[in-house]
């Protein structure tokens, strides 16, 4: 009953057997990667955003930043050349959602943390063309006169901790909210570049 001629002229066991067949495969894919080291535990030295991090992290998700920066470095020559390391998956434990992103209009950023300085940043941020002059990238200049928000990080951080298990303090999240004082959204935005993908593996 069950020859391969049969089963082709059958639509509803093929469709059924095609399922098993698939499922099969994606789980012998799946099932290893969440027993295998590299990638279930953070690479060394990672360590969850700080409230200043974490805040200029959701600046770039409402700024919709991810919609013209990748934050994944491939492992070809061509990327590692120009960004750095090739992007592993030890370095997103903290990364809710994460910000791969499918899109480079601009470069990637995963390797931008440290490449400039605050200052340049900064003056990026305000215009691109006084950087960059050919850059098409949208300034932001608003964001130099909005103030953090402090009243929802110490939340944030304790839903992070009590449901997806980053390890922040008690008394980190109890001084959250003084970490953010007279900051602007720009010095928060900042202080998450710069903290992008530095804990790239070294080099062997
Ligand atoms: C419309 C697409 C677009 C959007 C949206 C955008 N960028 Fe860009 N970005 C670019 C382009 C193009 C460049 C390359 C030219 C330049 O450096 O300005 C760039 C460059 C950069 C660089 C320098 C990277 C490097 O390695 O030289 C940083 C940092 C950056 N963008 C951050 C941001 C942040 C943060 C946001 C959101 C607030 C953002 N971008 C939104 C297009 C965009």
């Amino acid at each position: 009953m069950f020859s391969h001629k049969a089963l082709e002229k059958n639509i509803g066991w093929l469709m059924v057997l095609t399922f098993v067949v698939v499922s099969v495969g994606g789980l012998v894919q799946i099932v290893p990667l969440f027993f295998q080291k590299s990638t279930t535990q953070p690479v060394e030295g990672l360590m969850p955003y700080n409230a200043l991090e974490l805040t200029g992290r959701d600046i770039y998700i409402r700024e919709g930043c991810v919609g013209c920066h990748s934050q994944m470095v491939r492992p070809f020559r061509a990327e590692t050349e120009r960004y750095g390391h090739f992007s592993v998956a030890g370095e997103f434990t903290y990364d809710r959602p994460f910000l791969w992103g499918s899109k480079r209009t601009g470069p990637d950023l995963h390797r931008v943390g440290g490449r400039y300085s605050d200052n340049w940043h900064y003056t990026h941020m305000m215009n691109p063309r006084d950087v960059v002059p050919e850059s098409n990238m949208p300034a932001y200049p608003w964001l130099a006169d909005a103030a953090a928000d402090a009243s929802t990080i110490q939340k944030k951080m304790t839903v992070l901790k009590s449901w997806a298990g980053h390890p922040y303090t008690d008394e980190e999240i109890a001084q959250a909210p003084e970490m953010l004082q007279g900051k602007s959204e720009m010095d928060a935005l900042i202080a998450y570049l710069q903290v992008l993908g530095t804990h790239a593996p070294k080099a062997k």
